[in-house]
């Protein structure tokens, strides 16, 4: 297979004619290197306090429009109990950068959750190496961390009051702790260029990250960014497609943010590279006030539905899903 240099990701992501072949070349390699089985992952939002003020995010402290919400410690592991009732073999609890669930909070909830013989997955931000540590060794799996962009000047922007450095040192801490990690970045934000995507892919390689997650950017009413036009979903699909061919093994997920730009957005990327879903558990009541960016889906529907929802989709388009874990390169046919 030829050689994805910087010049070449870059004349693919602007040359829309080659786009067919793209697609159908990530969904070959992602067919022989994880195979037809998709993941699925029980998505917990448990908690939509958040002190950073990401300029994209409807979740930012200063978006006073929306009603807060946070779910007791035993709620989520009910919440988790039910998913695992249902089939789920990951749980994955995401949540703004609360600081209410301390660590002795959080460990104590991953602990419980580890007793229904899960794998867990966390997206709760940057935080200290003793704070990775002490989940990890509670029993956590893996952590989703989002670069979301490598243009540090632009990272810089986009998040007042953070770094760039502090977010490159969470990363590097989790994998020392042995976690699974999982990164990735927007796509479409303003100012974003093509040739700083091309550097997110390649960076996504350099740390040999196991999980990438590509959501275009779409504009909240609520935040800074009220005005800027949504990201392209061809252009994000672009990226996840690349990533798929150059990553071969890592887990892609069909992100929800895809599906809210495009009515299939989630099968399309399944068949663009993507080999996971992370469909919501989290009670209706709460769903609508996670609002991180407006339009999206299932705000009314519950786990249960969400479940055999997906699973027909899957199933129509010819994949099934995977009984395990679902840990990186684990081929399971
Ligand atoms: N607070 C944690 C964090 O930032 O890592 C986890 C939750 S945060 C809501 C999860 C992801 O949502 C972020 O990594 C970001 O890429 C995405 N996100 C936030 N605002 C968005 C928007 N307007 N459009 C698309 N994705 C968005
Ligand atoms: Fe908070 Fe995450 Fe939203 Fe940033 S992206 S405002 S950290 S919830
Ligand atoms: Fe929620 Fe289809 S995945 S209703």
């Amino acid at each position: 297979m030829e050689e994805f240099t910087r010049e070449k990701i870059i004349e693919i992501l602007k040359d829309d004619s080659q786009n067919d072949w793209l697609f159908s070349l990530a969904d070959k390699v992602r067919k022989e290197y994880v195979g037809d089985e998709v993941h699925l992952r029980g998505l917990i939002e448990f908690s939509n306090i958040c002190k950073c003020t990401c300029q994209y995010c409807g979740l930012r402290c200063a978006n006073k429009t929306i009603e807060r919400y946070r779910i007791e410690p035993e709620d989520i592991i009910d919440l988790a109990k039910m998913a695992v009732d249902i089939g789920y073999k990951t749980i994955v609890l995401q949540s703004g950068e609360d600081n209410f669930y301390d660590t002795d909070k959080m460990c104590k909830i991953i602990e419980n959750i580890k007793k229904f013989d899960v794998a867990i997955t966390l997206g709760i931000g940057e935080k200290t190496y003793e704070q990775y540590k002490a989940y990890r060794d509670a029993g956590a799996d893996r952590f989703l961390l989002r670069i979301e962009t490598t243009d540090k000047n632009l990272y810089e922007k986009m998040h007042p009051h953070m770094s760039f450095d502090n977010r490159l040192r969470c990363l590097k801490d989790l994998k020392s702790l042995g976690f699974e990690v999982g990164t990735g970045c927007l796509v479409g934000l303003p100012g974003q260029t093509i040739e700083s995507l091309a550097d997110d892919i390649l960076f996504f390689k350099e740390i040999e990250a196991d999980m990438i997650g590509i959501g275009p950017f779409i504009s909240h009413p609520q935040t800074p960014l009220k005005d800027a036009d949504n990201g392209n979903f061809i252009l994000a699909l672009k990226v996840m497609a690349l990533v798929r061919i150059i990553m071969k093994n890592i887990n892609i997920p069909a992100t929800t943010a895809m599906e809210t730009l495009h009515e299939n957005g989630r099968l399309i990327a399944l068949q663009s590279g993507a080999n996971v879903v992370m469909p919501n558990v989290t009670s209706t009541e709460y769903r609508a006030k996670y609002e991180i960016y407006p339009g999206k889906i299932c705000i009314n529907d519950e786990p249960s539905k969400c479940r055999g929802c997906i699973e027909g989709k899957i199933k129509s388009i010819g994949r099934s899903i995977s009984q395990n874990y679902g840990f990186r390169g684990k081929k399971q046919r």
